[in-house]
């Protein structure tokens, strides 16, 4: 591996300095050729530096690193996630009917597609009103959950509210009380279902939210526990909590928290859109993995995005990446995928053991256009920095009547990769200040300020409209690129030990806020907060 990596390094200098605009130049069909398409979605990557001897080269990269070859192991059930000694198995949880997928030695899909058909029968019990809280119809579900347990079901449920013909959905996850506080504020208990959402059911944030719901609920209803429904991988634990067996949804720990919207931890997106709208997101979803295992390289969307984000990141040393979707209702996508790209390939250390010699994964950060036009694009287009972008963009929206903003969507979005891409040479910037009537070093100084270095590169992801099944698509999509881009770099994608330090001392400290001695050996820093946090 490491004389492919001096290869694109070299590959990288010998490109220094090459402009974007010239390969689209040289090459008329360069749009097409850097272009994958699957199913109504164009993933284009033209607006990189990337040509064809570097796409192959990037291509050897990836196949000398076995990314089929562990590709095939993840969807047949292999203990990929050797740190753990788990498989890693949410493409089940969404794989077709008829599909086979054995894990120590077992079938998983009949426990999947039982669970799936448990979900329905509630969700849509709860939406046609036979399935009731104690002070009629359910008109409000209400889940507590963090991570994983949080961010898939709730940037789903914003994605398809054209979708929504169910109880409303609300989403509490931080342990500040005042997320709990304000989301409850506006709600009845007895027409609401709450939801714990917690694969372990330990985690303190969620635990905290579910008690304080649950003595919320008590105030009102005789059986609080009648309106809670659990999802867990420890069912145990679950019923401690006096929910009914038939209330509580298992799921197995080879489903990673980041990766657990398909399964039980999407009932409140079933519930908000249907059972059958929740088939179409699993089958897109279904259909990318397809997608993922059939196509050729160069054709292939997750294996293409995952390829570029080397590029960027690995190679070129670009610390970060935003993600910009031209579509509010994926305003919650860039942290629903902060958590899958940087809790997944945020890594210092190779499946071996050894340290990492570059960083596995970029900071990915990102809001909805055209907001962050008229906040961080300054920085994108002239900050010293370059940040290569992923924008996104449907061919229509949901809104009649509303086609002209729209269009005016469309229309920003094309221009800023365009802008980026081509930015103003100093002429251009004179010949502005000339015709705005300065002259002589005003005119120089001023058009100084107005210079866009351009050449900077980003990739476009266009599709139709923002279905359910669209949606699972590019869901899919995103964590086929973690999947690739992890296996490039020879990491773990499925644990995330990094998190656990941080939870350790949160531990250790509560004593000490609640008014109990400070620990012993507590740094300077540290031992002051809490003296001037306790004073207040
Ligand atoms: O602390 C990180 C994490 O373990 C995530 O990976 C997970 O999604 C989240 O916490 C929530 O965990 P759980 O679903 O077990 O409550």
């Amino acid at each position: 591996m490491s004389d492919m990596w001096q290869t694109l390094e070299r590959m990288r200098g010998a490109r220094e300095g090459r402009d974007i605009t010239d390969l689209f130049a040289r090459d008329p069909d360069r749009a097409e050729g850097f272009t994958a398409r699957f199913d109504g979605m164009a993933l284009d990557y033209s607006k990189t530096q990337l040509d064809g001897e570097l796409r192959a080269a990037l291509i050897d990269l990836a196949q000398r690193a076995g990314v089929a070859e562990r590709r095939e192991e993840m969807f047949a059930g292999a203990p990929i996630n050797r740190t753990e000694g788990r498989a890693v198995l949410h493409t089940a949880l969404r794989a077709p009917d008829g599909v086979r997928i054995e894990t120590d030695g077992a079938d998983v899909m009949p426990q999947v597609r039982r669970t799936r058909a448990r979900m329905a029968e509630l969700s849509e019990g709860l939406r046609a009103g036979t399935v009731r809280g104690q002070g009629g119809a359910i008109t409000d579900v209400v889940n507590i959950g963090i991570g994983g347990s949080d961010l898939g079901p709730a940037m789903a449920c914003a994605a398809l509210e054209p979708y929504h013909d169910g109880p409303r959905c609300h989403f509490v996850s931080n342990v500040d009380g005042a997320h709990i506080h304000d989301t409850l504020a506006g709600l009845i208990p007895e027409t609401t279902l709450v939801i714990v959402a917690s694969k372990t059911f330990t985690t303190v944030e969620t635990m905290t939210n579910a008690a304080t719901a649950h003595a919320w609920m008590a105030a009102r209803v005789a059986d609080p526990g009648a309106q809670f429904v659990a999802i867990s991988s420890d069912a145990g634990r679950a019923a401690e909590w006096g929910i009914a067996p038939e209330r509580v949804f298992g799921f197995a720990d080879w489903v990673g928290g980041r990766y657990s919207v398909w399964g039980p931890i999407g009932l409140s997106v079933m519930i908000a859109i249907g059972a059958e709208r929740f088939e179409d997101f699993l089958g897109g979803a279904a259909a990318m993995d397809a997608h993922f295992r059939e196509a050729e390289p160069g054709a292939n969307m997750p294996m293409m995005l995952a390829l570029t984000g080397v590029w960027h990141h690995q190679v070129c040393g670009h610390a970060t990446r935003a993600v910009l979707p031209y579509d509010q209702r994926l305003a919650l996508l860039p942290s629903y995928l902060q958590q899958l790209e940087m809790e997944s390939n945020g890594k210092g250390t190779a499946m071996d053991g050894s340290a990492l010699t570059r960083p596995a994964g970029p900071v990915v950060w990102g809001a909805p256009g055209t907001n962050g036009q008229h906040a961080f694009y300054q920085l994108i287009h002239q900050g010293r920095q370059v940040v290569p972008c992923e924008f996104m963009i449907a061919a229509r929206g949901h809104e009649a009547g509303l086609e002209h903003h729209h269009r005016l969507l469309v229309a920003n979005c094309l221009a800023q990769s365009q802008a980026l891409m081509r930015g103003r040479g100093m002429d251009e910037a004179r010949e502005l200040m000339r015709a705005a009537g300065l002259k002589g070093a005003e005119l120089e100084q001023q058009a100084a300020h107005r210079v866009f270095t351009g050449n900077r590169p980003s990739v476009t992801l266009a599709y139709d409209r923002l279905t359910p099944r669209r949606l699972g698509q590019i869901i899919a999509l995103y964590e086929h690129r973690v999947f690739v881009e992890g296996v490039i770099m020879g990491i773990n994608s499925f644990d995330q030990w990094g998190v656990e330090l941080g939870k350790e001392m949160a531990n250790a400290l509560a004593p000490a806020v609640a008014g109990e001695a400070v620990p012993k050996g507590i740094d300077g820093s540290t031992a002051a907060l809490l003296q001037f946090l306790r004073g207040g």
